[in-house]
């Protein structure tokens, strides 16, 4: 077999077999084929894509490309969550305490983050103690003694993926719907999961912009992960405007407290017990998942989700106090308030200028290996739909130089809020669910 011949297959429109694809993954992941050809076979899969028995062979041989980790040794039914990304995307950090309170093993292993803010992994970091390099023993022993852990994802868990997604990143193929799929079912393949529900975001704040390519690639996904033995549930959602109020690290803890102690944010919250609600149907522990969604929120409602996370942050190190007195946690040097421009109602919130300011006040990565700052970030005071008054506050910056970046960021923001006189049709936060 030559990469060329396969590439030219492609370019064709022509599908791939099983052992080619294999062949490609193998070959680009060793490095016998470089960088320039597989370039050009991401391009030719953007234009010419790949029928669902290519995107899950494209899956298993990612999957298979490096370690397959064995969660065989903890007791029940391990359900993984994954969302395909958005501004302020604080579930992670709620589902895994709320979700593991019902009973539910939750074997969590998540990124560090490129972009607006940190992964789950640096959100929870900035917590002082909270330690998210565990061994695997020690991970699994974790969720045997208290049904949960969080860890950061280890060193070689699909190779391909890695050196795949950075050439994506670079030559305008990222939002390929084949390779979104394979990407994101392939990490979840290896992680061991028998179970997976995936929040696929929908959104100009979304790698899919509109509801009918969502629609797609969760339907390729949830076809993926039924292929393969993995029993597959999407969620369609809006990212339209950033989810609950929060956007920056420890900013997110202190939501993420606030809604698994029955105040946070209406939307964070309703999504949240929204992707429980189908992690504990897909579990088995429902019979509907109209009774998952009561049960978690009875679990809000008695403090046992609150005193969860607790038993979490302690369990890793972390320092229980800042959890239950948020105002322990690292501020920021400065604020900056942004204010309405007009009276009226808001009509849009520019969910990716708002997670970009966040990140030039330093919340987020532009590169691997770029530090991060725990207490800075951007609270939005105000969402879609709601009304305000001319020099009403409608969003916090948290930053602390006053430079360059700052001064950027405060023009992000006072160009993210457009504000209108009619009331705007309200927005659904749940478009549909496919399983
Ligand atoms: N998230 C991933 O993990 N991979 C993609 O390709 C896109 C989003
Ligand atoms: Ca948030």
């Amino acid at each position: 077999m030559r990469a060329y011949d396969l590439i030219l297959k492609k370019r064709e429109g022509d599908e791939l077999s099983k052992e080619e694809i294999k062949f490609l993954i193998d070959g680009f992941t060793n490095g016998d084929i470089p960088d320039y050809q597989m370039s050009a076979l991401s391009m030719a899969i953007y234009f010419n894509g790949m029928n669902d028995r290519e995107t899950a062979d494209l899956t298993m041989a990612m999957a298979e490309s490096g370690d397959q980790i064995d969660l065989s040794k903890i007791k029940g039914v391990k359900v993984d969550k994954h969302s395909t990304g958005g501004v302020g995307d604080t579930t992670s950090l709620v589902l895994v305490p709320l979700v593991s309170a019902a009973g539910i093993p939750v074997a969590k292993m998540s990124g560090r983050g490129l972009g607006h803010t940190g992964g789950t992994i640096d959100k929870l970091e900035s917590i002082p103690g909270f330690k998210t390099d565990l061994s695997m023993d020690r991970f699994i022993d974790n969720v045997n003694e208290i049904k949960a852990a969080i860890a950061g994802q280890t060193g070689n868990l699909t190779p391909a993926d890695k050196k795949l997604y950075s050439l994506r990143d670079v030559t305008a193929t990222v939002d390929s719907i084949p390779l979104i799929a394979s990407s994101i079912m392939s990490k979840k393949i290896a992680g061991g999961a028998d179970g997976i529900v995936l929040d696929v975001k929908v959104g100009s704040g979304a790698f899919m912009k509109t509801l009918e390519n969502a629609e797609k690639l969760a339907e390729i996904m949830v076809n993926i992960g039924e292929k393969l033995g993995r029993d597959t549930t999407a969620v369609l959602t809006d990212m339209e405007q950033p989810l609950g109020h929060a956007v920056g690290n420890n900013l997110e803890v202190i939501e993420a407290i606030n809604t698994l102690k029955g105040e946070g944010p209406e939307d964070l919250t309703d999504l949240c017990l929204t992707l429980g609600a189908n992690m504990l149907e897909i579990a088995g522990e429902v019979e509907s998942y109209q009774k998952g969604y009561q049960i978690l929120e009875d679990l809000i409602a008695n403090g046992k989700a609150f005193e969860q996370f607790k038993k979490l942050v302690k369990k890793q190190g972390g320092d229980v106090s800042c959890i239950e007195d948020p105002d322990k946690f690292k501020k920021s040097e400065n604020t900056t308030e942004i204010k309405a421009k007009a009276s009226g109602y808001l009509s849009q919130l520019k969910a990716l200028d708002i997670g970009m300011a966040a990140m030039l006040v330093g919340a987020g990565r532009e590169q691997k290996g770029d530090q991060i700052l725990n207490e800075v970030g951007v609270v939005v005071h105000k969402k879609y739909g709601e009304k305000v008054t001319k020099g009403e506050k409608i969003a916090t910056l948290y930053h602390n130089k006053e430079n360059e970046n700052t001064k950027e960021a405060i023009d992000k923001l006072n160009n993210s809020f457009i504000i209108k006189e009619e009331k705007p049709e309200p927005r659904k936060l749940i478009y549909k669910i496919i399983d």
